[in-house]
């Protein structure tokens, strides 16, 4: 194994540079395709890696890049310290890491410890008999008396988390896909096996790791079935899984033993940091907090759950006191957009219709200008910085399984995961070679928004995202400040965040009507950074940013 030396003082010096930071989440299948197979690659993220340093972020979480039959598109591995082939090598990846650190960008990986492929050799050896090496691995149970699974326990992508595996007279546990088996971490081996892979990639130089679905890391030992849960409305989802509470297969006390060796190894590795993922069941701000509440548990962690909710005055208030509240117990970081749930701009638009609709500029900017804001870290999706809306694929163009499975009452997750656009004149946007098609088509509504145009235009929403993020580098108030809600009036919303004796008040409006703020919301306040309130008015889902007269005195001319 190569392990390559680091400048040690190059983390110690910037220790805690994670609270606060800002972290693009590139998802490489679909971030640039260097060679026209259609499927992003790390050459492709290489050559385009100075557009991520250009925003202005402190890091890039890249979404797995491990050897992997791809059928939940790299979260099921089948070689953890190796790179697909459809990537690129090792190699690759190093001038990657290179060239990220070069340019002052950290970077995670996703460290995926709830399972492996099928395809994996811990499993190939473990399904064969009881008595193999990692025999104990996984999660193996006998059948029911009757010949059906051990407990009642429902995958999230569909149908039973059980299979039965012949050899074994048993059945394997799998909380997505059937070919993603779950990993048995209460096995002390097994879970050293895991702390091994990401040893490997910390000597390699990475800068810490998100970890997958950590709610799911561990289940109860004695496999008891969970409650059923009542449908709201007396219908029946078209997700069975939300018929049950979710009281053994999920979110278990055993996994906080998990996590605290996962952060032990962490330690050893001064700078480098955990970005846990929560599901969204009830009470994800409490167990963010929860994980991340002790030094020797994780740094950060991020949920889906807001982004179940609709986007309005009464929900976005819950959000912030959720915020507020989670960042005295532990530290949140806030991703609106990922390549699990519809783009926000979509998802949350104003006059969202069946197709989507139209991304309103005015009304995705305000989502920017929240998540960038908001106290904790946050995670920027790869095309969020371009205003992307979420795309509309046909039944024939969809590749999730997840989708396949439920489609058309869930589409999956394509529809945020479409190629980067560009440049706007290039087919497919100049993601892949000219003769090449994209795993996934890029819609025309992307191309209209390529990179290249909105470098050209001084009001694109590429540089405003750019100037946010300046802003938050700049202002120690917006990085790491402490939040507290503003009373205001609706359809007004807003907060004040306070560090190191500075004060930023955010305020936002959010109708489609121009609203006068209060005067003495104004009084001695001026604009930071140009984000001001024109003759005492926020436009059509305007924001602005204001501070104290005298703090704007001392800008820089
Ligand atoms: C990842 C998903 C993936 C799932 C199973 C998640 O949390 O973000 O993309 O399908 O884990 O690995």
């Amino acid at each position: 194994m190569v392990v390559r030396h680091l400048d040690a003082g190059y983390r110690v010096q910037q220790a805690e540079w994670w609270r606060g930071a800002v972290l693009y989440q590139v998802y490489p299948r679909s971030f640039a395709d260097s060679d026209g197979d259609g499927i992003g690659d790390l050459p492709g993220l290489l050559e385009r890696i100075d557009h991520v340093a250009a925003l202005g972020v402190d890091g890039i979480w890249l979404c797995p890049v491990y050897v992997s039959p791809q059928r939940d598109f790299g979260y099921d591995v089948a070689d953890h310290c190796a790179i697909d082939p459809s990537f690129g090598s090792l190699e690759d990846f190093d001038r990657v890491l290179d060239a990220a650190h070069a340019r002052g960008l950290k970077v995670l990986i996703d460290l995926v410890g709830g399972h492996t492929s099928d395809q994996h050799p811990w499993f190939d050896t473990s399904r064969r008999s009881a008595s193999s090496p990692t025999a104990d691995w996984y999660v193996w149970a006998d059948p029911a008396p009757d010949g059906t699974p051990p407990n009642n326990w429902l995958s999230v992508f569909g149908g039973s988390a059980w299979s039965w595996e012949p050899r074994r007279r048993q059945y394997f546990l799998h909380h997505f896909l059937p070919s993603q088996p779950t990993l048995n971490l209460q096995h002390p081996a097994c879970l050293d096996a895991l702390l091994d892979v990401a040893r490997f990639w910390l000597d390699r130089g990475v800068d810490g790791f998100r970890l997958d679905a950590i709610d799911f890391l561990t289940h109860d030992p004695r496999l008891r079935s969970n409650p059923a849960v009542p449908p709201a409305n007396g219908q029946v989802p078209a997700k069975l899984f939300a018929l049950q509470r979710h009281d053994h297969d999920m979110i278990q006390p055993a996994s906080m033993q998990v996590l605290r060796r996962i952060r032990a190894l962490l330690d050893e590795y001064p700078g480098t940091v955990s970005l846990g993922e929560v599901s969204s069941q009830d009470g994800a701000f409490d167990r963010i907090a929860a994980y991340t509440g002790a030094p020797d548990l994780l740094h950060m962690a991020y949920t889906l759950r807001p982004l179940r909710h609709g986007f309005d005055r009464p929900t976005l208030q819950a959000l912030l006191r959720d915020a507020i509240a989670t960042c005295s117990r532990g530290w949140p970081c806030w991703s609106f957009s990922n390549h699990d749930v519809e783009r926000a701009a979509t998802r949350w638009a104003p006059h969202r219709t069946e197709q989507g609709g139209q991304a309103d500029t005015r009304f995705t900017r305000l989502l920017l200008a929240l998540l960038l804001s908001l106290p904790g870290s946050a995670c920027l999706y790869q095309g969020e910085e371009l205003g992307l809306p979420e795309a509309q694929l046909q039944e024939d163009e969809i590749r999730d399984p997840f989708g396949i499975t439920y489609w058309p009452e869930f589409k999956g997750r394509d529809g945020s995961r479409t190629p980067m656009p560009w440049q706007e004149g290039a087919r497919f946007a100049g993601f892949t070679a000219p003769w090449a098609y994209p795993w996934l088509p890029v819609p025309a509504s992307h191309r209209a928004l390529s990179v290249d145009g909105q470098e050209r235009d001084p009001a694109s929403t590429l540089r405003f995202t750019r100037a946010l993020l300046a802003l938050r580098r700049a202002e120690p108030a917006l990085r790491h400040g402490t939040a507290s809600v503003l009373d205001l009036p609706a359809p007004l919303f807003g907060f004040e965040r306070r560090a190191e004796g500075q004060v930023v008040t955010l305020v936002f409006n959010l109708s489609e009507d121009a609203v006068a703020l209060p005067p003495a919301m104004l009084a001695g306040k001026a604009g930071l950074g140009g984000f001001g309130a024109a003759e005492g008015r926020l436009p059509a889902f305007g924001f602005a940013l204001l501070v104290p007269e005298m703090a704007r005195e001392r800008e820089p001319a």
